[in-house]
């Protein structure tokens, strides 16, 4: 059975990702140990699948049409990054992101809406808090260590920051790993602008 590595996201336009990137490159200067997101990969995570038969993707097409008219999103939704945070303690990064301090209410919808209409399809909820963020880099080194310190001292001395994201549709992302990074193809892309002629 042909199968493909998947998750649903919301895309990023080059403008942005090239903001995000400066505050990567300003990081990546900490000699800790970790693997950085490339520019062209950073994106905003909405349910990761995990592999999938190529045979449910028109399931998965129907699902996610289903979550866009259920959330009734049928505009961008404009959403301020101005959080550089980490999981799961500055002290101890695993996880670097950027967020916000307030997530729009339609992204939550979405992703809340996205994870209904999948679990008819039989997948499981994800059992972690969903706060919508972009992850920048994972940490392979563990605190304590002289590297991390340095790392949670440059994520703590990090200017401030303020960029308008405009998120403008969900995408089926699907995701190969190969020895020189994750390369990410989308299988699908639903814009929201044509949510009111979404059928069925
Ligand atoms: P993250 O950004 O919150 O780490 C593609 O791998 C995307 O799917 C990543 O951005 C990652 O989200 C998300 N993801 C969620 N669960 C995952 C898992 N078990 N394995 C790999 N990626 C996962």
């Amino acid at each position: 059975m042909a199968t493909l590595r998947a998750f649903f996201c919301a895309e990023l336009d080059g403008g942005l990702r090239g903001e995000l990137d400066r505050i990567t490159t300003t990081l990546r200067q900490a000699p800790v140990k970790a693997s950085w997101v490339k520019r062209e990969n950073l994106h905003v995570t909405l349910k990761f699948l995990g592999e999938v038969a190529d045979s449910l993707v028109p399931d998965l097409e129907e699902a996610a049409r289903r979550a866009l008219r259920e959330s009734e999103i049928d505009s961008r939704i404009e959403w301020t990054l101005d959080l550089l945070g980490v999981f799961p303690s500055l002290e101890r990064p695993r996880v670097v992101w950027v967020g916000s301090s307030e997530e729009p209410e339609a992204l939550a919808r979405l992703a809340a809406r996205l994870e209904q209409a999948l679990e008819s399809l039989g997948f499981e909820p994800e059992r972690r808090s969903g706060v919508a963020h972009i992850t920048l880099g994972r940490v392979k080194e563990r605190a304590p260590s002289p590297n991390v310190s340095e790392l949670t001292r440059a994520l703590k001395e990090h200017p401030e920051f303020r960029y308008e994201a405009r998120v403008d549709g969900l995408t089926l992302m699907k995701s190969e790993l190969t020895p020189q990074g994750s390369i990410y193809t989308p299988v699908f892309r639903l814009l929201f602008s044509s949510n009111s002629n979404l059928q069925g």
